[in-house]
């Protein structure tokens, strides 16, 4: 039998737990990581084809496959009850999810979620924005991996750019602050796009997150000679644009190592999980958009939380399966070593 505190209902979100309560050992995994972060993916639909996530073509999964924002909202309640203290809403693309700010609103009034973030493409950003800010949505990140056109559509293999850029500019009128902009680096597909999304984001002060590309893509194509490494994306950076000092890290949990503009034009933040894996300090778990809790990117199993949803079964049995995926995670993705395995989903499908 697992021994487990009692759920923590009823207190207020962002108040300090009881000491009791504040190391839900069945969230701690036998590294010792806590896991207080819950990524929930609503939707695999995208209005992009990103080359480095999903395929030209593909089916997306019925409607009734997916988790109803009512089955969200009782997933997260239990997992707050057991220590999950953030949830970020990713997809596919989160915001083609029909009225999204109704989960948002939702979610944030959980007892125990201190907060809800999303990432998305920005395509619906521009007529969702202020409604995603109403509803308690604390933070944005926003993929972007070009400022050219041409080059966003050899990206994204369509094309939005300024709809991108209409979504970022509403997303700061709505009043989000410290808006992120994501952009995945490949070699030979990306590189001339560095320079001109650093002095984009640095004119328009949003905070750059450059992520090495990682064996997640629909086509199984990846190859490490495609991972364009952070070390080399600043090293560019610096030879085009000028000298970077690194920042001390303040949230642990972060996987971003942050540098900043010696010339005061803000960071850049660089998440290297090829070249320099943060898996030691992994806090996060995942639900998938048909309801199947990950305990990582690269998890090859997956855990069934729907089919308890819809056969009636309690909380306890919910919370059960969740402490079964923490139990399971395994100390490293191993991406890179001779026993590494893809797992059978590609991003779009896992949620990021
Ligand atoms: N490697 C790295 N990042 C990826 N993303 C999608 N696929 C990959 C990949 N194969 C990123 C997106 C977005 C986030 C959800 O995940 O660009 O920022
Ligand atoms: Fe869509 Fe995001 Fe995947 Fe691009 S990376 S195809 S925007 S889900």
């Amino acid at each position: 039998m697992m021994e487990r505190p009692p759920p923590a209902a009823g207190r207020q979100a962002g108040q300090e737990p009881p000491a009791a309560l504040a190391v839900p050992a069945g969230l701690t995994d036998h590294f010792g990581r806590r896991h207080t972060d819950l990524r929930v993916s609503v939707t695999d639909r995208c209005n992009l084809r990103c080359t480095y996530c999903m395929p030209a073509e593909t089916v997306f999964r019925d409607r009734e496959e997916l988790l109803s924002f009512e089955e969200i909202t009782r997933v997260v309640t239990v997992a707050a009850a057991e220590g999950i203290r953030t949830v970020r809403l990713t997809g596919g693309e989160p915001l083609m999810r029909r009225h999204l700010d109704r989960l948002v609103r939702l979610l944030v009034a959980v007892p125990g979620i201190e907060e809800v973030a999303a990432t998305t493409n920005g395509l619906l950003l521009a007529e969702q924005a202020e409604l995603l800010a109403e509803a308690g949505l604390a933070r944005l990140n926003v993929s972007l991996d070009a400022v050219r056109e041409e080059a966003f559509e050899r990206l994204a293999r369509r094309p939005g750019l300024d709809r991108v850029l209409a979504g970022l500019a509403a997303a700061r009128e709505a009043g989000f602050k410290q808006i992120r902009i994501n952009a995945v680096s490949m070699r030979g597909l990306s590189e001339r796009e560095i320079v001109p999304l650093a002095e984009f984001c640095r004119r328009e002060r949003f905070q750059l997150r450059f992520i090495e590309f990682m064996p997640l893509d629909a086509e199984g194509s990846w190859d490490k000679e495609q991972v364009l490494s952070g070390a080399a994306v600043r090293a560019l950076l610096q030879r085009e644009i000028g000298p970077l000092e690194p920042v001390p890290s303040v949230d642990p949990g972060q996987p971003a190592v942050d540098w900043r503009w010696r010339d005061g034009g803000g960071r850049v933040g660089f998440i290297d999980p090829v070249s320099n894996p943060f898996c030691d300090r992994c806090d996060r778990l995942r639900l998938t958009a048909d309801g199947q809790f990950r305990n990582c990117l690269f998890s090859t199993t997956e855990w069934d939380v729907r089919r308890f949803l819809r056969e009636g079964h309690s909380d306890a049995a919910i919370a059960r399966t969740l402490h079964e995926c923490v139990a399971a995670k395994r100390a490293a993705h191993g991406i890179g070593s001779a026993g590494f395995e893809r797992p059978a989903r590609a991003m779009y499908e896992i949620g990021g």
